[in-house]
């Protein structure tokens, strides 16, 4: 079973709505925990739409599992990585006016400023895990670049609207995360996971880390955190 990383930037989302101490992502983060997550998962995005900061510093003194920063790859995110050290960054693409991250990073293209990025990142002793699609040329160039990680891009999955686009859009996670493993990286998935349809992901001897974010948030505000995540916990074990 792969580990659970659970994003709780909602939790902040809806605390921004009225930038209010409530709802705390750091209580959502301890009771996420109880309910079993392996991980918990924060975007600091550059416009602070979501998680502030402090969340992160709190969450690094907090989370007792392990903190996995998402952050584009500019100067100002690699200080704040270097200055709070949490044990991985996931290194995505951003851009301002989107409403969740759309597609993965294009390494191929970008090869040239990850790697420093990549390295510094290592050097001071985080693990780096690269945001990818599930395709073949991104994955060897996250591997020629030095990545320890691929997280696998489910969006293209999640959005199937019927069996033969979503067999598809799986058979590249699978390719794609074959690749990963015989290249001896760590493969990682998320974007769009739900309770109905991780089940193939979660099943794919490849995966080492799922990370899932609004569905999860989404069932807490119903049936609280730690509910919310035993039953996903639940789910990715059958
Ligand atoms: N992985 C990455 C790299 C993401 O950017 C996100 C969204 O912040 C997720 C996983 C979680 O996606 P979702 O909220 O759709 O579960």
């Amino acid at each position: 079973m792969p580990r659970l990383g659970v994003n709780i930037d909602h939790v902040a989302t809806v605390r921004q709505a009225r930038r209010v101490p409530d709802p705390d992502p750091v209580q959502a983060a301890v009771l996420a925990e109880l309910g079993g997550a392996d991980g918990i998962t924060v975007h600091l995005r550059g416009d602070r739409r979501h998680i502030q900061d402090r969340d992160v510093e709190v969450l690094r003194q907090v989370v007792k599992t392990r903190l996995n920063l998402e952050m584009a790859s500019t100067q100002e995110m690699l200080k704040v990585a270097l200055t709070i050290k949490p044990d991985q960054v996931t290194l995505v693409p951003e851009r301002r006016e989107e409403l969740t991250t759309e597609g993965g990073l294009d390494v191929v293209l970008n090869a040239v400023q990850l790697r420093p990025t990549i390295k510094m990142l290592e050097e001071g002793g985080i693990h780096v895990s690269l945001f990818v699609d599930p395709d073949l040329e991104q994955v060897k160039e996250s591997h020629r670049i030095d990545a320890r990680a691929v997280e696998l891009n489910t969006a293209a999955y999640a959005d199937a609207r019927d069996p033969r686009s979503c067999e598809t859009a799986l058979r590249k996670v699978v390719d794609a995360a074959r690749l990963g493993v015989k290249l001896g990286m760590a493969v990682h998935a998320g974007h769009g996971l739900t309770y109905h349809n991780v089940g193939p992901i979660a099943r794919l001897p490849e995966m080492t880390e799922l990370n899932i974010g609004h569905n999860i948030v989404a069932r807490a505000l119903l049936v609280g955190m730690e509910r919310a995540v035993r039953e996903m916990v639940e789910v990715l074990r059958r």
